[in-house]
């Protein structure tokens, strides 16, 4: 009995495996599974006898059909896996594709310099408490110059030449040559008190050189309220310009002119490469300082031009160009390097 069914599982064994290697289709392969390890199939049928066996023949003949069950198993996957890659491949060779080609890589882009740097100066002031506030970039003389306190022959409209747009009408438009003009527009339609930053472009007939742009950025800055002065200007100054810096770094206050502010100061940053201690130092030229924008506490016409009451209500203002603050934090000694957009070298920030 034993001896019989041995034999059987041995023909069982030689046809499928033959017949495995020689199935050329999957669909053929899956029918040929079916007819030995399905529920009808050959070897089921033979374990069937399994239940009736001796003890002994249990023994002998339980393992065995195991081993087949599983061998036929193992060759009905391999063969199946075959054939599907050989049907991949059949229909790679019809086509151009070379999958050993290394795939295409692309350049993973970022943010641009100076994007860094009014990011990081305007989230400072962010936390300082100052929202931001906008202006139109073609501006009329009024809000860039007259309401500033700049009238028509001020000589202070001569360092700020700009782009003049004739207008038929009542006045002409500038391309605006500072944001201090939203300062303007700011005060006219809310009541203090008012602290804004006003970041962006801005425009002079200047040539382009190593320090010059006919474009370029500011941030202007202004807080009007009861009883605000010098001191807190300089506070807060120095607070931001700490941030930007490092707690080490220091700020002076130097008295300057301003149409728009009285008393006008300029200020100056302690120098962030030498600290004052290389006399030969390319960036500060060895004095330690370097200037970094304008200043000053609102002058009380301009408040008055804006509708508020200066002997209610004081401010403080500053402009600063953000070229200058980013060219110095980076150490970066050309204006053009912003411009050109050459991205061998705005990679390097
Ligand atoms: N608007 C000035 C400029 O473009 C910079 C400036 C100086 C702005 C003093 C201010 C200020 O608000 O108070 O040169």
């Amino acid at each position: 009995m034993t001896e019989e069914l041995k034999t059987k599982l041995e023909k069982l064994d030689t046809e499928y495996s033959q017949k495995i290697a020689a199935c050329a289709d999957s669909a053929a392969l899956q029918d040929l599974q079916v007819a030995v390890l399905g529920r009808k199939g050959a070897l089921t049928e033979l374990l069937k006898n399994l239940k009736d066996m001796p003890l002994e023949d249990k023994k002998i003949f339980g393992p065995l059909s195991n081993d087949l069950k599983n061998k036929l198993t193992a060759a009905f996957e391999a063969r199946q896996s075959a054939l599907e890659t050989a049907q991949i491949n059949a229909e790679l060779s019809k086509t151009d594709m070379d999958l050993t080609l290394p795939a295409r890589t692309f350049d993973k882009g970022r943010r641009h310099p100076l994007s860094v740097a009014q990011k990081r100066m305007t989230d400072i002031l962010a936390r300082m408490g100052f929202v931001w506030a906008d202006g139109p970039f073609i501006e009329d003389e009024e809000h860039n110059f007259d309401l500033l306190n700049i009238p028509k022959n001020h000589p202070a409209r001569d360092v700020q030449d700009t782009f003049f747009i004739k207008n038929t009408q009542k006045q002409d438009f500038v391309l605006r040559t500072h944001t201090s003009g939203v300062q303007v527009r700011t005060m006219k339609k809310q009541n203090p008190p008012i602290r804004i930053i006003a970041p962006g472009r801005v425009y002079r007939s200047d040539s382009i050189d190593a320090t010059h742009s006919p474009v370029f950025h500011q941030i202007e800055g202004l807080y009007v309220d009861k009883n605000i002065s010098l001191a807190d200007l300089k506070r807060d100054l120095t607070v931001f310009m700490q941030g930007l810096f490092g707690k080490g770094a220091q700020v002076r206050f130097r008295p300057s002119f301003f149409p728009f502010t009285e008393p006008s100061v300029e200020v100056d940053v302690s120098c962030v490469f030498c600290a004052g201690q290389n006399a030969a130092c390319g960036v500060c030229k060895g004095t330690g300082w370097k200037e970094m924008l304008g200043a000053g506490i609102v002058h009380p016409n301009v408040l008055r031009n804006c509708g508020i009451d200066p002997e209610e209500y004081s401010g403080y203002a500053f402009g600063m160009g953000m070229e200058r603050l980013a060219m110095f934090s980076l150490n970066i000694k050309d204006i053009r390097a912003f411009y050109e957009n050459d991205a061998r070298v705005l990679e390097q920030f």
